[in-house]
């Protein structure tokens, strides 16, 4: 597997451009399944995790053509196949978000349980029970939720954790029921925001989307539609804390602050001089050492807990004590087990990371366990003495675009070599 070998100690400075975000393009390559027509979705950005969900719409028999500035187009009037099959869904858990648009356009859906991951057991039950409330009948048998349903009915449902692609599965599933959904307790993410501008978009009827409540008036059919997918505000987000840990000065183009109030209040904590404009985000640390800040996980608009990874790598090298409190998965902290072997002073006390930051970090080779651990482990290895090798970077290159091109661009020592064999 490719590796990326990083040189630390390089103050970053200049302007990087963020792509389309990976948690709206997969619910809204998923709800592609839906319409009656061919539609076109523009800014998809270029990540393993899409190509996967683009092989399972083409496994189901949906027309996928991918163009050249990320813009895809579906024609899902061609799908014949019902299965997302195990060897696709053990590699991305966002397949499940096939479940609802199959089950509410063709009646039908087979589809594998995800399993757990690295950050915790991650089940599904909230997308079954919900479904089950919309008047499908479903068995979990040999490893698959087997869907039928000849017509969703509209339902209230009170989903008891805030669950993103829950949400999103659901609200899919509710736009062809037949009659009124409810949904309560629903997630506020942008993505899901933008998943209902896309659905909205081919004709469905949805009002409360940003809010806790959604209220989906079903309809008989959805049409085709040209749209184009929202700015990755983790992916922003991520170079900007690059900023802040080198001393330096970045600027996202083509992000939208609004989507990013909990971490650029804990980047201004930090220390930061942070400005925005209507599509772009700066952060400068005008070369000073960040201090240390304090953060808590929660569901939108609280601190995402995928930005908790990179604000764990800042608090490591920062002035003082920081503390991190993961809400919303129970294993989240796997990164902090990396950093240590960095030299960072780390300590976990039940769900809470008391981090002592230090001078320094020293290079080493680390190795990366879920997608934003390793975006923690190369924001470390920025300000790290020497060289740190990060292994197993498909982790990577699942939720970031060319990332060793937009932190060259950065002016950062990075570059990603062809693996061996581990
Ligand atoms: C989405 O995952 C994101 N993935 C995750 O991003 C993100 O970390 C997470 O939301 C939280 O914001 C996509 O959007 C593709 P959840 P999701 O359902 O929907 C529990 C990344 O780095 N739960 O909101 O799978 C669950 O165990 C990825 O891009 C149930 O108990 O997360 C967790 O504790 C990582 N039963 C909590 O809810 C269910 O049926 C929140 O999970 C569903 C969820």
């Amino acid at each position: 597997m490719d590796k990326l070998e990083i040189q630390g100690g390089v103050r970053l400075d200049g302007e990087v451009r963020i792509s389309g975000a990976k948690n709206a393009a997969l619910p809204i390559l998923a709800a592609a399944l839906l319409p009656h027509a061919t539609l076109q979705i523009r800014n998809v950005p270029r990540l393993h995790d899409v190509k996967t969900m683009i092989a399972l719409l083409d496994r189901l028999g949906a027309g996928v053509t991918v163009g050249e500035n990320c813009q895809v187009e579906v024609d899902p009037t061609s799908t014949c196949e019902f299965t997302a099959p195990y060897e696709l869904v053990k590699t991305m858990r966002a397949s499940i978000l096939v479940l609802g648009p199959l089950l509410a356009r063709h009646g039908r859906a087979d589809v594998s349980l995800p399993g757990g991951c690295a950050i915790g057991a991650r089940p599904v039950n909230l997308h079954v029970d919900g479904l089950r409330a919309l008047g499908a009948d479903i068995e979990i048998e040999g490893g698959y939720i087997r869907a039928r349903a000849d017509r969703l009915r509209g339902a209230r449902i009170v989903l008891d954790t805030v669950t993103v692609t829950g949400t999103e599965n659901l609200m899919m599933a509710a736009c062809l029921a037949d009659g009124r959904t409810v949904i309560e307790n629903a997630a506020r993410e942008p993505e899901v925001v933008d998943l209902a501008g896309f659905l909205t978009a081919m004709g469905a009827r949805i009002a409360g989307a940003g809010t806790d409540t959604l209220v989906i008036e079903g309809v008989e059919r959805l049409h085709g539609c040209d749209y184009e997918v929202l700015p990755d505000r983790i992916e922003a987000g991520t170079y900007l804390v690059a900023g802040a840990i080198t001393g330096g000065r970045v600027r996202a183009r083509n992000a939208r602050p609004q989507h990013l109030d909990a971490v650029l209040a804990k980047l201004r904590d930090a220390g930061a001089t942070v400005t925005v404009g209507k599509d772009w985000i700066e952060v400068n640390m005008n070369g000073r050492r960040p201090m240390a800040v304090d953060i808590r996980t929660a569901p939108h608009p609280g601190f995402p807990t995928d930005m908790q990874a990179q604000f764990a790598a800042l608090d490591a090298v920062a002035e003082g004590v920081g503390t991190v409190v993961e809400t919303i998965f129970e294993n989240r902290y796997m990164h902090m087990l990396e950093l240590r072997r960095l030299g960072a002073d780390i300590r976990i006390e039940g769900h809470t990371a008391v981090i002592h930051g230090v001078d320094r970090l020293s290079g080493a080779p680390v190795m990366a366990t879920d997608l934003r651990a390793s975006a923690s482990l190369v924001l470390a290895g920025l300000v790290a003495q020497g060289t740190t090798e990060i292994q197993r970077i498909y982790h990577i290159d699942r939720g970031y675009e060319r990332i060793e091109e937009k932190l060259g661009q950065l002016g950062a020592h990075i570059k990603r070599v062809p693996g061996g064999s581990h």
